[in-house]
């Protein structure tokens, strides 16, 4: 029996060809195809600019370096997440206040934010958690306080708000990841900033750029950060897939839904009302994740914790002064998410595998 991974990148005809016109064309940094897959991609966000570069690591550097985030800032960002989240404040010299998340949905909780919010204030990065949308009051709350809104979408192409807004066009500046296990991808690593406003869009393009205008004089402290053109020319044949792709994992969790619900033990991840998810990740909250992972295992199914341990409590933050402190919701549930295979690829007949292994799990005599 053939194991069911977590991911499968996806790897076509026309992906090939993509790849091998731009490399025949010798054109192979700084040409078209990084500038119609950021034009593509920010008009598919309903953004303004979209400035391709080499990982969502460095996208979220760039979105602070944008905004002027810097030593004396304080920002706002979830524990309960990727680490690149919170590193990027420190690398930019600013400190990370650890908030936590929303007990139902799993991404940054407004109450938290709000009790964390000082005059040094400067923005917060809202992750649209395993693809799951942040809440819209969001925006406001940000206005109101004259705080950025930074998006970290890496896990959330594709997916919308409330007010039908994409995953990308929400806040002032946002940052997608295409790791080989995202649901956009460029066959390397990749990144990109968007944003919708157009006062950012000409420093964001400067900024990958060792911060140059086009008489090359550099206005800025940047780095050579730009995305190459094979990657570019990749991602846009699989941005041109990405609604179908979707498509199948939003039918896949919707199967998901129908057979947990109900089961003892095991929680399916609730979708916020009026959203559209992007499922990522299909996360179930265990009540014993590891008897959950076992019985996956056993079925020859791979499986995924996230985050088992929170961004506060990694060494990396063994000086913070939060790296004790508890986050209530995010320290309850962080080891118990346990992500199942949800991919676009998966067959109908690997996905009643994964069905018939959960509720073994939940029902382990049955
Ligand atoms: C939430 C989140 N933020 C940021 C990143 C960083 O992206 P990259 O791995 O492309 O640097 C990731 C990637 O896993 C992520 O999941």
């Amino acid at each position: 029996m053939k194991r069911i991974p977590m991911a499968r990148p996806s790897w076509d005809d026309d992906m090939r060809r993509a790849a091998l016109e731009t490399l025949d064309s010798l054109h192979w940094v700084k040409g078209p195809q990084g500038k119609a897959f950021g034009q593509e991609f920010a008009a598919y966000c309903h953004a303004v600019q979209g400035t391709p570069c080499q990982s969502g690591s460095v996208a979220l550097w760039g979105a602070l370096r944008l905004l002027d985030i810097g030593p004396g800032d304080e920002v706002l960002v979830p524990s309960l997440t990727y680490i690149a989240t919170a590193t990027c404040v420190s690398l930019v010299g600013a400190h990370p206040v650890f908030v936590d998340v929303e007990p139902d949905h799993w991404c940054v909780d407004l109450a938290s934010l709000e009790a964390a919010r000082t005059p040094r204030t400067t923005a917060v990065i809202a992750v649209h958690l395993f693809g799951q949308m942040c809440d819209d009051h969001l925006v406001q709350w940000c206005e109101e306080h004259g705080i950025a809104y930074i998006e970290d979408a890496a896990q959330a192409h594709g997916a919308m708000a409330a007010s039908g807004t994409p995953a990308g066009g929400v806040g002032d500046v946002a940052c997608f990841s295409f790791f080989p296990s995202k649901n956009l991808a460029v066959g390397g690593e990749g990144g990109m900033m968007m944003t919708r406003r157009a006062d950012l869009a000409a420093r964001m393009d400067a900024l990958v750029n060792h911060g140059r205008d086009a008489r090359l004089e550099s206005h800025e402290l940047g780095s050579n950060l730009r995305m190459s053109e094979v990657t570019a020319a990749i991602g846009r044949v699989q941005l041109q897939r990405l609604d179908g792709w979707l498509a199948r994992r939003r039918a896949i969790a919707k199967r998901y839904d129908g057979a947990f619900s109900g089961l003892s033990g095991l929680h399916p991840p609730p979708t916020r009302p009026g959203t559209q998810h992007a499922w990522h990740q299909y996360c179930i909250l265990a009540d014993e994740p590891d008897r959950l992972r076992a019985a996956l295992n056993e079925a020859g199914i791979d499986s995924r914790v996230y985050y088992a341990t929170p961004c506060h409590r990694q060494q990396v933050y063994a000086t913070h002064p939060q790296h004790t402190a508890t986050l209530s919701v995010t320290d309850d549930i962080a080891h118990r998410l346990v992500a199942i295979p949800v991919h676009h690829q998966m067959t109908d007949e690997e996905v009643d595998r994964v069905v018939a292994a959960v509720k073994q799990a939940s029902h382990p005599s049955s």
